[in-house]
């Protein structure tokens, strides 16, 4: 039988009924921008969160975008970004005016440290982006700790925890991504800047709406950013299952462990004091390439999401001269995300341990 990367229909399924419901009451009241549904999203998100705000924006770049600008990133500063992790997180920032910096990774974790992020830090550093990586939270409260405002990049890490905080809730702010396959997913694109800080947040609103208050004075160069009332709609069904779903994707990381995946290929380590809800199972073998493509012909879903890491990228090859990233490195050669879900049951983690076994046999 077949095993997808993703499932992203399954495990909404029964929910199918209710959201109908709810996208025929948003018609019915013909609200479609910045209405009922944004805002009670964005206080159930933040209760849920354990933080003072949400601003929802259109989508998880956009969020990582506004929050730096929220802060005060500009043109000559530096944002410490890592390099092992999706385009947007480093595209975000040359919108701003100010330089993306890159700096390397734990082996382990695949996160940024305060050891790697302190060596990319310069007097023009203004911020510093921390990834959660695969749902792996990062080292926050270290980074905080080094001086610099710190945006948690938490798109990949919905329902994760870190010593009983919930991602998103750990940074000066924090950016979520609401793209479909994301663990709180809506029907399109979508995304949030999380806060404690009443200006920051603030900023953030009038960032997301032309830089204006009132729609008829204008008192910076903001974006047109806004989540729909529909997508809104939809996450208020789907919020109050994120920590069952988050549960599931830990049970799923159990299966691989129990069904003998750790002697095959290195599997992915949770972060000290974290319970990931991992998005992505990564795991790590030498031959990363051909175990992805004998799992993808046996119908096991297997994919290096980021082999080319972002400072061996073209586009931002202006600010990647003489960097020099040797964890990045490995982590980008040898890594490889098996499949998980909300469900993934134990004997689908016995297939596609099957088919590791077989493909390193063959
Ligand atoms: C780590 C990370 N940052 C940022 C983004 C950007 O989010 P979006 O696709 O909603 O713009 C994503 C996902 O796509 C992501 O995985």
């Amino acid at each position: 039988m077949a095993v997808p990367l993703f499932d992203t229909t399954t495990p909404i399924a029964p929910l199918r009924p209710l959201i109908d419901a709810r996208v025929a009451e948003v018609l019915d009241a013909a609200i479609y921008i910045l209405g009922p549904q944004v805002d009670a999203f964005e206080r159930e998100f933040a209760d849920y969160l354990g933080v003072r705000h949400v601003v929802s924006v259109a989508n998880g770049t956009d969020a990582i975008t506004i929050a730096l600008q929220a802060l005060g990133v500009g043109p000559g500063d530096e944002v410490v970004v890592p390099s092992f992790t999706f385009y947007a997180s480093a595209e975000a920032i040359p919108p701003t005016g100010a330089a993306p910096v890159f700096c390397d990774v734990d082996p382990d974790t695949c996160n940024v440290t305060a050891e790697t992020v302190a060596a990319a830090l310069t007097p023009r550093t203004r911020a510093v982006i921390a990834v959660d990586l695969f749902g792996n939270p990062a080292p926050i409260p270290a980074l905080r700790a080094l001086g610099v405002p710190v945006l948690e990049d938490a798109a990949q890490a919905a329902g994760s925890t870190l010593d009983g905080r919930r991602a998103g809730a750990l940074g000066d702010l924090a950016s979520f991504s609401f793209f479909p396959s994301k663990n709180l997913g809506c029907f399109g694109d979508g995304g949030a800047i999380a806060t404690d800080d009443d200006a920051l947040a603030e900023t953030a609103r009038v960032l997301r709406f032309h830089g204006s208050r009132d729609k008829v004075s204008y008192e910076r160069i903001g974006w047109n950013s806004r989540l729909d009332e529909l997508q809104a709609a939809i996450l208020r069904v789907l919020l109050p299952h994120l920590d069952t779903w988050s549960e599931g994707r830990r049970a799923g990381a159990r299966h691989y462990a129990d069904a003998g995946l750790g002697e095959l290929v290195r599997l992915p380590t949770a972060a000290a004091g974290a319970e990931p809800a991992w998005h992505l199972h990564v795991v790590h073998h030498d031959e990363a390439d051909r175990l992805a493509a004998a799992l993808t012909a046996a119908g096991v879903g297997a994919r290096g999401y980021y082999r080319t890491p972002l400072h061996r990228q073209a586009a931002l090859a202006p600010w990647s001269a003489g960097v020099e990233l040797p964890v990045t490195d490995e982590l980008a050669r040898t890594h490889l995300a098996l499949p998980i879900n909300p469900l993934l049951a134990r004997e689908q983690a016995d297939e596609v341990v099957a088919a590791v076994r077989a493909a390193l046999a063959a």
